[in-house]
């Protein structure tokens, strides 16, 4: 990897939630494989007071923290180096005596590292602070490239429909630049889903059948086998439609059917990204939304809440392409497995020898699956060894066949600091895309009524398999037969 810039990473909410699962574990990482520069600084700000000596007791305990951090070793040598980089600013993000501090702070961090004063703020806060955070940032000339570059990186929710979204997004443009804002989602940054384009686009055989020729339909799912922890007070307010259709499934739908970019740079890939998601049609009939059973009893929700844990829907996308190619999604929690993947399920042809034998009429499907057994796999017919001609369905595969254990495959958050600090914005969204997204799921909110409810453990309410059954179709159940660790 090129060598990177150094500069001072600012976290605002660096007690967070956000903070304590993925930015220090990832910060931490990064450290541990050495690709924080050498004059780097990272200060963390939030309200809580503590001393620079408690806020590196803090960091110490968060990576700690059994369920926030990889299940990998922290090492106390690569915990120290880190902490040379840490800073703590303790402070209101809604008082501008922070940001005189903040100012301070950096003109003291940037001077004793005789470099550029380039700077990335990280903003792992609620939304509702923003508007106040840019206005302070520009009022203290905090957003100005004046002697190196400012980034900013923010995360979903980017509104909570198309025009909250679009005002967000205006408000960052006054303030920001496009080419300074990073908006995150962290699927963009996952290795697997990364993989799809080198695999459809690095290969010449693949390509010709991905269209409406070869193509039955497409399914994607992400499962999670668990409920809602205790994000009640978020999820509650979002449901499964807004929290990971939105943006992580659109995103995977994306990426699996774009046209190849005319080159491999920002606003090539993005362009083709967006053109899928203008060409996705919302059937508001053709939408279920479900509820585990117990939710309402969850910390944080509601007793007669009627947020969607589960979503399945169908769609298509409107391009000479893939012209009626149904595209099935469905996503939830506490369903039967955790699993996130991508089906493209190819047509049989009429002529096909061996129909009607054994399972001789099962289709092929093209498998990218994103987690867990990554890899990307092709179910294939094949003959049974022997001495008749018996046929069983069988795995071509590329598996990472990574140890969980080591973390070798950079975690997303690694990938989109990284990627934000070289300036690179091909695996991030831009204001049109996010919007896009909003004009899709914006008509399938609309109908969000009461929903259905499902046994955890389950996949989903009834209506779910009904909605796909009346097509002819079925929800393929994700195998764990390939690809194992
Ligand atoms: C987050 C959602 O964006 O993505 C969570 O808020 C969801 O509800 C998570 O569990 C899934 O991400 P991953 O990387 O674990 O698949």
């Amino acid at each position: 990897m090129d060598k990177i810039d150094p500069l001072a990473l600012i976290i605002f909410g660096i007690t967070g939630n956000l903070a304590q699962i993925k930015l220090i574990p990832a910060l931490y990482d990064m450290a541990e494989k050495k690709l924080l520069p050498e004059n780097m600084s990272i200060t963390g700000i939030a309200r809580k007071k503590m001393t620079e000596a408690e806020f590196k007791n803090y960091i110490h305990y968060v990576l700690h923290l059994a369920n926030t951090h990889h299940q990998h070793e922290i090492k106390e040598d690569v915990f120290k180096t880190l902490c040379k980089k840490l800073h703590y600013l303790p402070g209101k993000a809604e008082d501008s005596k922070l940001y005189q501090d903040l100012n301070n702070h950096l003109s003291e961090t940037t001077q004793k590292s005789r470099k550029a004063g380039n700077r990335i703020y990280y903003l792992a806060t609620y939304p509702e602070l923003y508007r106040s955070i840019f206005e302070n940032l520009q009022k203290n000339n905090l957003n100005k490239q004046n002697n190196g570059w400012v980034r900013l990186m923010i995360e979903k929710p980017i509104g909570h429909d198309f025009p909250s979204a679009r005002k967000l997004n205006s408000l960052l443009l006054k303030y920001f630049t496009e080419d300074q804002i990073f908006r995150l989602d962290h699927y963009l940054g996952k290795e697997t889903l990364q993989n799809i384009l080198t695999f459809r686009f690095a290969n010449d055989i693949f390509e010709p059948l991905i269209n409406k020729d070869c193509i039955d339909h497409i399914q994607i799912t992400a499962s999670e086998d668990f409920g809602i922890g205790k994000r009640g007070g978020y999820y509650d307010k979002v449901g499964a439609l807004k929290d990971v259709g939105q943006n992580h499934q659109l995103q995977m739908l994306a990426f699996a059917a774009m046209n190849s970019p005319t080159k491999f740079s920002n606003e090539a890939v993005t362009e083709e990204r967006i053109k899928i998601l203008k060409k996705l049609v919302p059937l508001p009939e053709k939408i279920v939304y479900g509820q585990y059973k117990g939710y309402t009893k969850e910390e944080d929700v509601a007793s007669n809440s009627q947020t969607d844990t589960f979503y399945a829907l169908k769609t298509h996308i409107n391009n000479d392409r893939f012209k009626d190619v149904p595209v099935y999604i469905r996503a939830g929690k506490k369903l039967k497995k955790t699993v996130t993947e991508i089906s493209i399920v190819f047509k049989n042809h009429v002529n096909r020898l061996f129909k009607g034998k054994d399972c001789g009429d099962e289709p092929n499907v093209l498998i990218y699956r994103i987690q867990p057994n990554e890899g990307i796999v092709l179910k294939i017919l094949t003959k049974i060894p022997g001495y008749d001609t018996k046929l069983q369905p069988e795995y071509m595969q590329y598996c990472y066949r990574h140890n969980p254990h080591t973390h070798n495959v950079p975690d997303p958050y690694e990938r989109l600091l990284i990627d934000t600090i070289r300036g690179d914005q091909t695996f991030f969204n831009d204001a049109k895309e996010i919007e896009a997204q909003w004009a899709f799921i914006d008509p399938l909110i609309a109908v969000r009524g009461k929903p259905a409810i499902y046994e955890p453990g389950s996949w989903g309410p009834k209506e779910a398999r009904e909605l796909i059954e009346k097509d002819g179709r079925g929800w393929l159940e994700p195998s764990m037969a390939f690809c194992r660790i």
